[in-house]
């Protein structure tokens, strides 16, 4: 077996967050299994679309962190069970439990009543953009956009929303606040620790005064024998939460700034909006908002392309450099929306499969296509290379600031 060499130097630097697709690149090549430092904690990379794919099903690598071994505490830190013990960080059978309760919640009836509610909130922010000829995309429409879907679908009170987003955005901008990291860390515990707080009130209130929302059901489900226990509703509605804005708010800013960028797909996709459905699937593809998978864990040592991965190893699946693997997708690096649709693993792959992937697909469609429509001219307001971008070591892909300008 050999031992690859860590081209660490050149991940999570300022250039590496600003296009990690040449890094990415030399890893598929050089070291498609590779051991890397980063400032949360060391891993082995896997960069191959088909080593992602069969990683991500592979049984020997474990989500469940919080079992004996507590795993979680190299991950998320000591007091992180109240937020984080959710299906995402589980293994079947109890991710399979967990994750049929909230499917049930999920229904693509719920989903699919949502489609009017969708378009009336963009259409809003919209409004509110259009007379300026100028905005801050991400905070005037990526973020609010899925943010009050989210919030409104599990029956957050509107007058809530922005203490949980201010929550939600220490977490998610962990890194870029320029304080030193001890701080930073503080601040995010101090996040995380309100945020609990707050969604365990809102499950007490809810479980008194039941509404017709997504809490309300789940906190039904665990009464009646949904097997969904006390401590578990809380970690749950924060995966949704956090999982249902998050992710979809950075691919909002991310597929904009694509859009934008490469003004011939732009302009395909107005002289054809059909296209739009294939354009969303080929935006994440070419540029996702969560470039990792979440960590995974080696129950045993494995061996991935001659490298072997120790036992106790922490797995990261990097989805966006597999996304760009040529064996699977000809010239990777361009954005083609007439693309032969190849399967991308940009919602995941296995078990842990994005459960919020029709809300996400509808929030895109709608969101993009009316963002085309209403702001047909839209610019961006600083070059592409001087957008402010989350640190290189988050793990999400996204922007702090999105500034654009148009006709009013
Ligand atoms: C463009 C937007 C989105 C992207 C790119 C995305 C991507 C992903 C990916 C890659 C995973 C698998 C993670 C892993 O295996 O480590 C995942 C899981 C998940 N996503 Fe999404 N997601 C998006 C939007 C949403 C939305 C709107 C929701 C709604 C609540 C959601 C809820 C979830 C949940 C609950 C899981 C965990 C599933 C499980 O552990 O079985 N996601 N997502």
């Amino acid at each position: 077996m050999t031992e690859q060499k860590v081209p660490g130097s050149e991940l999570y630097t300022d250039e590496f967050a600003a296009d990690p697709y040449p890094a990415y690149a030399r890893l598929r090549e050089e070291a498609p299994v590779c051991p890397v430092s980063s400032r949360r904690f060391d891993s082995y990379l896997i960069t191959r679309f088909e080593d992602a794919k069969a990683a991500l099903t592979d049984s020997r690598l474990s989500k469940d962190l919080y079992g004996p071994d507590k795993h979680y505490i190299r991950i998320f830190g000591p007091n992180s069970e109240g937020l984080n013990r959710n299906m995402l960080n589980s293994d079947p059978p109890e991710h399979t439990r967990l994750r049929k309760i909230v499917s049930q919640a999920f229904a693509p009836r719920r989903i699919e009543a949502l489609r009017p509610r969708v378009a009336e909130i963009v259409d809003n922010l919209l409004d509110k953009i259009v007379p300026h000829g100028q905005a801050e995309l991400m905070h005037d429409f990526a973020i609010p956009l899925p943010m009050m879907v989210i919030c409104e679908l599990l029956g957050i009170p509107e007058t809530d929303h922005d203490r949980v987003l201010g929550w939600t955005q220490v977490i998610r901008t962990s890194g870029s606040s320029g304080r030193p990291p001890e701080e930073e860390r503080a601040a995010v515990q101090e996040a995380q620790l309100q945020l609990t707080h707050y969604l365990t009130d809102l499950v007490r209130v809810k479980r008194e005064h039941p509404a017709d929302d997504m809490i309300s059901a789940l906190i039904e489900s665990s009464e009646h024998g949904g097997n969904l226990s006390e401590s578990e509703l809380v970690p749950t509605t924060f995966l949704l939460l956090f999982a249902g804005h998050q992710t979809t708010a950075d691919f909002l800013g991310n597929a904009t700034v694509a859009l934008l960028t490469n003004p011939d797909q732009l302009e395909l996709l107005h002289a054809d909006p059909e296209l739009l459905p294939s354009a969303i699937e080929e935006l994440l593809r070419f540029d996702g908002p969560l470039p990792v998978a979440s960590p995974r864990i080696a129950m045993e040592d494995l061996e991935y392309q001659g490298v072997c991965i120790p036992r106790g190893s922490i797995v990261g699946v990097v989805i966006n450099a597999a996304n760009h693997d040529p064996e699977q997708f000809a010239e990777p690096d361009r954005l083609d929306f007439r693309r032969e649709r190849g399967p991308h693993i940009g919602f995941g792959h296995g078990v842990h499969y994005c459960l919020g992937v029709s809300l996400a697909r509808m929030e895109a469609r709608i969101g993009i296509g009316a963002l085309l429509r209403r702001l047909p001219d839209l610019r961006l307001a600083v070059p592409a290379a001087e957008l402010r971008r989350l640190p290189a070591a988050s793990p999400f892909r996204g922007l702090l600031e999105l500034p654009v300008v148009f006709r009013a």
